[in-house]
């Protein structure tokens, strides 16, 4: 631990804070991946048995977590210029006497540690994404002096996080995250997160289902399993053997009021044969896959260390549709990584055209200090990613119109999370992950139920309702 003080003024701290009485308000904002949507429940759930109940009104908040996003530069720089922000609320809440407490979470506080310290002096804590569990410990310290917590512990904070209560499991909807895997051992060649995140670790089999258990009891209908390599989960199961991730998505398919089940983010070369039979075996499993490629050329995947060639993607994707025609499937996409020609890049279309996606993330190579791909000196200049990423979007765009608009006239389970954007309409998912909006009853909110969709805009499908098909209990 790089904490700043010592242990006997850690103990000074906690019994000065017991003396502390009354609730707290929290606010956590969370940049970048699912995976920090998660932490920043789990940091959430670890804080309300303290005394911390969260708010969506910074100006109130005697806490401000930032849980924060190291993967491209832009979003790393932007923890910055908000914190400037929070600076000032601190400031105006000290002059009316009320103290306020900074934290740094997520994978800028783990790569920058007591550089966020040096450059915004009003942060009290910075904290790495493996020591969520020790928060309220840290936060006490914290009252005596700014804290640095970027260790790697070797508990696994996991054991130590505390489960959400009912109400609060219930007020974050019918779909849940749930993490089981954590860290990467790729090494791409552009990539923080086996630095940020350290190496590849899974949560035991029986953990993730009683968590799993806990969220579906209190209603949930539907859980994406998450990790940085998800489909390289190797749990250990409760007799001592190691499940991967088709093990365990048949063991969480038997939970009952489990829906739907889905993963992300996963690596070409993790996809094992039972996962991809699991797609036409297991119902609750849906049909959408996001599967990373980064780029249609060989010479750049190599360069970038995916160890994986463009062929090798394209006899991938037929294998799974083999397994489950319908299967939607999703990408990444890097533009202008070290080096990348006209021909390279115009390779990585003709992959999208060939393959056909039916939604795609795409992003500017951005430099990684400390990465192998910031030693590289062939970089792209700015304004040549800027048009290729213009032509990557026009033709990922005119795909996913053409994949959305191919649902019209169809008719498919939706499962409704929340109320729509007008009265008396209803908003759910597709198992083709499309957003639906539907006139209907408040009361299928956390029910499936079969929609013919009739129509479609820019960023969501609509619906009528057919029949319901599903008799789980309504609203949780
Ligand atoms: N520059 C641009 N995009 C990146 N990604 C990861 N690192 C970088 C980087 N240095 C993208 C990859 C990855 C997604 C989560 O972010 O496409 O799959
Ligand atoms: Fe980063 Fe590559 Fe690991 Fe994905 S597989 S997290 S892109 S190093």
């Amino acid at each position: 631990m790089s904490t700043m003080i010592t242990d006997q003024t850690a103990e000074a701290a906690v019994d000065r804070s017991r003396t502390e009485t009354g609730r707290r308000k929290l606010f956590v904002k969370s940049y970048g991946c699912q995976m920090n949507a998660y932490d920043a429940t789990r940091m959430a759930d670890v804080l309300a048995p303290e005394g911390y109940d969260e708010t969506g009104d910074i100006a109130e908040a005697d806490l401000v977590i930032l849980n924060t996003c190291h993967i491209r530069e832009r979003a790393s720089e932007k923890v910055f210029s908000e914190l400037g922000k929070i600076r000032e609320i601190k400031l105006d809440r000290a002059a009316a006497g009320r103290e306020t407490t900074i934290a740094v979470a997520g994978c800028v506080a783990q790569a920058e540690g007591k550089e966020i310290l040096r450059r915004q002096k009003a942060v009290d804590l910075v904290i790495g994404p493996q020591s969520y569990h020790r928060l309220p410990e840290m936060l006490r310290l914290s009252k005596l002096g700014p804290v640095v917590e970027t260790d790697f512990p070797v508990e696994d904070k996991f054991d130590h996080l505390a489960s959400p209560a009912r109400e609060k499991v219930v007020s974050r909807g019918v779909s849940a995250f749930l993490t089981i895997q954590e860290g990467c051992d790729k090494f791409c060649t552009f990539c923080v997160v086996p630095y940020t995140r350290g190496a590849e670790t899974s949560r035991p089999v029986s953990k993730i289902l009683d968590e799993a258990t806990h969220l579906v009891e209190a209603g949930v209908r539907e859980i994406t399993l998450l990790g940085q390599n998800v489909n390289a989960f190797h749990g250990v199961d409760e007799g001592g053997a190691i499940c991967g991730l088709a093990g365990l998505v048949a063991r969480l398919s038997h939970i009952p009021g489990l829906l739907r089940i889905r993963y992300t983010t996963s690596h070409p070369n993790d996809m094992a044969d039972d996962l991809i039979e699991a797609h036409r075996t297991q119902p609750a499993l849906m049909p959408f896959l996001h599967l990373p490629v980064q780029s249609g050329s060989d010479r750049v995947l190599q360069a970038m260390n995916r160890k994986h060639g463009t062929r090798d993607y394209i006899d991938l994707i037929a294998r799974i549709r083999a397994e489950r025609p319908d299967i939607a499937l999703s990408s990444d996409f890097i533009v202008g990584f070290p080096g990348e020609t006209e021909a390279e890049f115009q390779a990585t279309l003709d992959l999208i055209t060939q393959v056909g996606f039916a939604s795609t993330f795409f992003f500017k190579y951005s430099v990684r200090p400390g990465t192998p791909g910031a030693e590289l000196d062939d970089q792209v200049p700015e304004d040549v990613k800027s048009e290729r990423l213009a032509r990557l979007q026009k033709l990922t765009d005119a795909q996913r119109h053409a994949y959305n608009a191919s649902a019209v006239g169809k008719v498919m389970p939706v499962l409704f999370e929340k109320k729509g954007r007008h009265p008396g309409q209803i908003a759910g998912k597709t198992p083709y992950l499309q957003a639906v909006q539907v006139d209907g009853p408040a009361h299928l909110i956390g029910t499936e139920a079969l929609v013919e969709i009739t129509g479609t805009s820019t960023n969501s499908l609509f619906g009528s309702l057919a029949e319901p098909i599903s008799s789980t209990e309504g609203a949780p």
